[in-house]
């Protein structure tokens, strides 16, 4: 029997607990949820017409790329010159193609100066057969400096593979930048904002935190590629894009032309946090570039600047509109305080050469903003050494949470369920800040099958049962795009017009929407639940909705039986409520053709008020919720 002891709550639960990984990888921001379809859309790619075709030929010095070095952030711009008959334009191939919806409502914009009379914009979306299936017609004024036009127009057909055409009519010179093409209808509506159904499905998970930006992009492949905040906020046309630290490792896999344009910047990561109620997670870089890439460092006296962008971030994040960065915040349209509480440095960093650039970090932090929980990377180690090391070295150093990534199979995740129990509950916190079970590591993609999110599943009831020292989890990498992506399994999959959520998804929208408040002790005749006969099970009481939780994974192709003792002086309502995941076929998974394969299905069961009997389905992640109102 399963012995649940409702009035002896262990712990506390922290209220972000179970969050996402949001990292600019597999098309996740670029191509991915944010909602440009123009590739290149500034001509700043390395190779600038990467994504344009130029419609006609012209004669020499029509099309003419011009580099201003007194433009901020963006210098290139094209200049057409057109002599009176000539026929100018340009097609954009989008990433990958462009997803545009019948009946949808799409905006074509771009900067310009020309003085001439008469210049006209005509743009055109085609499908993949080259039929024409929106158009509009922007003439624009004449300007003498750099000036926005736009133009709305609606789209009669449904593709995931249309194709941009701009015609340029007109005599004389016309100068063009940030040619952009974004649909109206976006999360919340915003202009040029993200993709609504893939912001949904974050938004549907409740996180408590959304980690940003990743990952190795952090880092970066070399310190001149790295993450640098501050270049990722303001005007968006000034923002300097950088080659993405996930273009070049994985050529063979089709992505050379990935590029972080950053408009989804700091700005917009803090928003889609308040939006989806989730506390915002920045990772800063530490003065490291990737360590499985250049593994450049910078000099201890150089490091000045890495520190005071982080100090200058919890000012844009926090500070009042009187400061720099706190004005820049209100300019940007958020007066409010985004109420950071927490910044990583690092990630995936370690050796000697980090813990001394962590203590410079820890040490101006603490001194400024001791309000700020600093989170250290202690990387990601097959054998588990590295993390001995590094977690010795932090809890000596007094950090508040210890960042955790573990990509390991799916028998790694079954026998760690028991990974926290007698873990050292002094000084500082768990973050695991990345994970997911894979299936065919080390040789080749992994997918994300029902094995490899039970295993989750199962180890998680391990991270629940452990919360007052796992202050936080996440899985990742969160979006892969079919048509692109560089590293699998992911949590949720995308193509340019759809998004499905794999089994893995399923599992985290569980456990994030049935998060507790207190740890519940639950023992299986008087021993852990942490494995024993495949049954791994944790509980926790949630004080908001009075309701006892009860997560159960059968990892067993035979069905289980199981009596719940649920031991209260509370009263328990005469039904339970069941949620389950299951099916005996482990290799199952979920598809863009079948995206509820594994899906919830909920049910209820008679409770006598102190005993539950119940049978566990082979291969099932069950929740049972009883409420105490
Ligand atoms: O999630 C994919 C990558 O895995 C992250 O960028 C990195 O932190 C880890 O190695």
């Amino acid at each position: 029997a399963l012995n649940i002891q409702l009035d002896k709550p262990s712990g506390k639960i922290s209220p972000h607990m179970w969050g996402v990984f949001f990292e600019d990888i597999n098309l996740g921001a670029d191509g991915g949820i944010y909602a440009e379809l123009v590739k290149n859309r500034s001509f700043e790619f390395d190779e600038p017409w990467m994504g344009w075709k130029k419609l006609e030929n012209g004669v020499e010095g029509t099309y003419l790329l011009v580099n201003d070095s007194k433009r901020k952030g963006n210098k290139r711009y094209l200049r057409l010159n057109n002599a009176g008959n000539l026929k100018l334009g340009l097609q954009n191939e989008g990433f990958r193609g462009m997803g545009v919806k019948a009946g949808g409502a799409y905006e074509f914009s771009l900067q310009y100066q020309s003085t001439a009379k008469g210049m006209t914009i005509h743009v055109e979306l085609l499908d993949p057969q080259n039929k024409v299936i929106g158009a509009a017609e922007l003439p624009l004024d004449p300007v003498a400096s750099w000036s926005e036009a736009a133009v709305k127009f609606p789209v009669n057909q449904t593709t995931d593979k249309a194709k941009l055409n701009v015609w340029f009519t007109g005599e004389g010179t016309l100068d063009v930048d940030m040619l952009s093409l974004f649909p109206v209808d976006t999360w919340k509506g915003r202009r040029k904002g993200l993709r609504k159904d893939m912001v949904q499905m974050l938004a549907d998970m409740k996180p408590g935190f959304i980690r940003f930006p990743g990952g190795c992009i952090v880092e970066g492949r070399d310190l001149a590629n790295r993450f640098q905040w501050k270049k990722t906020v303001g005007p968006i046309s000034e923002r300097e894009l950088i080659i993405n630290r996930w273009n070049t490792e994985f050529k063979h896999r089709l992505t050379p032309d990935y590029f972080q344009t950053f408009g989804l910047g700091f700005f917009e990561y803090f928003l889609l946090a308040e939006d989806i109620g989730a506390t915002a997670v920045p990772i800063l870089n530490c003065g490291m570039a990737c360590q499985y890439n250049t593994g450049e460092v910078v000099p201890l006296d150089e490091l000045d600047e890495y520190v005071q962008d982080a100090l200058d971030l919890i000012e844009f994040a926090n500070g009042s509109t009187a400061t720099k960065w706190g004005q820049l915040r209100a300019e940007m349209g958020h007066p409010e305080s985004f109420h950071l509480k927490m910044l990583g440095v690092g990630n995936e960093n370690w050796g000697p050469q980090y813990i001394e650039r962590l203590a410079v970090f820890k040490k101006a932090l603490n001194e400024k903003h001791p309000e700020i929980k600093i989170i250290a990377s202690s990387g990601t180690d097959p054998e588990g050494d590295r993390f001995d090391f590094l977690d010795d070295k932090l809890r000596a150093m007094n950090i508040d949470i210890i960042d955790e990534h573990y990509y390991r199979p799916p028998s790694w995740f079954l026998s760690s369920a028991s990974r926290y129990d007698n873990y050292n509950r002094n000084g500082a916190k768990i973050f695991a800040g990345e994970y997911a079970s894979h299936t065919t590591r080390p040789n080749g993609p992994g997918k994300s099958t029902w094995e490899a999110a039970l295993s989750e599943a199962a180890f998680m009831t391990g991270l629940e049962r452990n919360g007052d020292v796992v202050e936080m989890a996440s899985y990742a990498p969160l979006f892969g795009h079919v048509d692109g992506w560089q590293w699998s399994p992911d949590l949720i999959w995308v193509d340019n017009l759809q998004v499905y959520g794999t089994p893995s998804y399923q599992v985290q929208k569980l456990y994030a929407t049935n998060r507790g408040t207190a740890i519940i002790p639950i023992m299986r005749d008087g021993e852990s639940v942490a494995g024993k006969d495949s049954l791994y099970a944790s509980a926790v009481y949630d004080e908001s909705s009075k309701e006892l939780i009860v997560k159960v994974v059968n990892y067993n192709s035979q069905p289980k039986k199981v009596n719940l003792d649920v031991v209260s002086k509370k009263k328990l309502t005469a039904t339970a409520e069941l949620v389950t995941l299951a099916n005996p076929d482990l290799n199952v998974s979920n598809s863009l053709e079948e995206p509820l394969n594994i899906r919830p299905k909920e049910s209820t069961v008679v409770y006598n008020g102190k005993k539950l009997v119940q049978t566990f389905a082979p291969y099932s992640f069950t929740l049972i919720r009883l409420s105490t109102k």
